[in-house]
């Protein structure tokens, strides 16, 4: 078997698409500005990041060899086929008939013969998991998932997963947009949109950029206001710390691994930023004990289940803005950053001044 994937099965794949996932889908998409984009995530650049990037972030905590693996919202399968190179076993699921189906012919074209990939209801995930790892998994990923849950589900399923890990296990966070974003790139395209309450969000959604996104809405506002909410939830909202110290307590002793990792950090979409440096001066400040992993745009964070209750905590990292970069060159970028909004635009100039003075570093 090998990790890269052939001209030949990159057809394949195309076609596998085209039958399944996108069957069905208005033509006009087709001749649209992210199809091709988004077909390529499909066939090829999400599956490379998981087997290049967070693939070998994980097997810093966990090798894959030999162990049993959960993905739970599999997709197309593009994330579960990179944990299947290295995997004994890997399970799929997903709520996504279409998607299951892309999932499982994927798999055939990669000649991919340890994984089993199946279409579970929202309900019945948790059931589903719980009869098929009846002996518990070593690892559970969520790619690029728990923001299309509903809360109670995210809840539900984060502590269903770590209650079937075994010790020793990890539960892997990925691609997760979170509430300390300001810009909402993953939905709706508009700043400060997921910090709205769910019905001011139904509310302003038609002022999206995104049509498809606008029309969505629309549509499902005609079967009331729950069902409008229901939506915005399924199409992505943000996550947070709150929902993981709800489902497994204090957090402190569990995360081993975040996106500040080597390997990590240093890829392009990964890279410190000016926001990660407010965030992390923000939460310095007011004492906000969280690991720092959380307290960034995307959520990148891998959790490890204790060998037994007593074992120690993993060391505490100290927050990058400490150990990155002075306070003095923060400054310095800001100055920088406010030079280059001032030179663009009067209005972001004066709002970020605003709230710069707010957390004491003056420009
Ligand atoms: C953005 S895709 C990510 C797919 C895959 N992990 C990848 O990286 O290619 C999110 C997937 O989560 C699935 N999903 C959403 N809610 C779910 C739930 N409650 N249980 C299982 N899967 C869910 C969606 O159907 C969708 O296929």
């Amino acid at each position: 078997m090998s990790a890269a994937m052939t001209p030949e099965q990159v057809k394949s794949l195309r076609e596998l698409m085209m039958g399944t996932f996108y069957r069905g889908w208005n033509e006009a998409y087709f001749a649209g500005p992210s199809f091709e984009s988004d077909m390529h995530a499909h066939t090829t650049r999400r599956f490379e990041e998981c087997r290049d990037i967070i693939m070998p972030w994980i097997e810093r905590y966990l090798p894959f060899e030999g162990k049993t693996v959960a993905d739970i919202g599999c997709g197309t399968g593009a994330s579960t086929a990179a944990w299947a190179l290295k995997a004994r076993r890997v399970l799929g699921y997903d709520i996504h008939g279409p998607s299951v189906e892309a999932a499982v012919g994927r798999m055939r074209i990669m000649g991919l013969t340890n994984v089993t990939c199946q279409t579970v209801t929202a309900e019945g995930l948790i059931a589903a998991f719980k009869r098929d790892l009846a002996d518990g998994a070593d690892a559970i990923v969520m790619y690029a998932v728990l923001e299309h849950q509903m809360v109670r589900e995210r809840i539900d399923t984060l502590r269903a997963a770590w209650a079937l890990l075994r010790p020793g296990g990890v539960l892997v966070l990925g691609d997760t947009p979170t509430r300390f974003a300001m810009m909402d790139y993953h939905t709706s395209l508009m700043p400060f949109y997921q910090w709205l309450p769910e019905e001011l969000a139904v509310l302003y959604a038609h002022r999206s950029p995104r049509a498809d996104f606008r029309d969505g809405v629309a549509a499902s506002l005609k079967r009331g206001m729950p069902a409008a909410i229901e939506y915005i939830w399924r199409c992505g909202r943000a996550a947070g710390y709150e929902e993981f110290e709800l489902a497994l307590g204090p957090l402190d002793r569990l995360v081993v691994g975040d996106s500040f990792d080597e390997g990590m950090v240093d890829q392009p979409h990964r890279g410190v930023t000016l926001l990660d440096e407010l965030i992390q001066t923000f939460a310095a400040a007011h004492d906000i004990r969280v690991p720092r992993g959380f307290l960034r745009p995307s959520l990148e964070v891998i959790l490890r289940k204790p060998m037994h209750p007593d074992e120690p905590p993993p060391p505490r990292r100290p927050a990058p803005v400490e150990g990155l970069m002075r306070r003095s060159q923060v400054e310095e970028l800001v100055r920088e950053r406010l030079a280059q909004a001032r030179a663009q635009r009067g209005g972001i100039l004066s709002r970020a001044r605003q709230w710069i003075r707010g957390l004491g570093v003056a420009p």
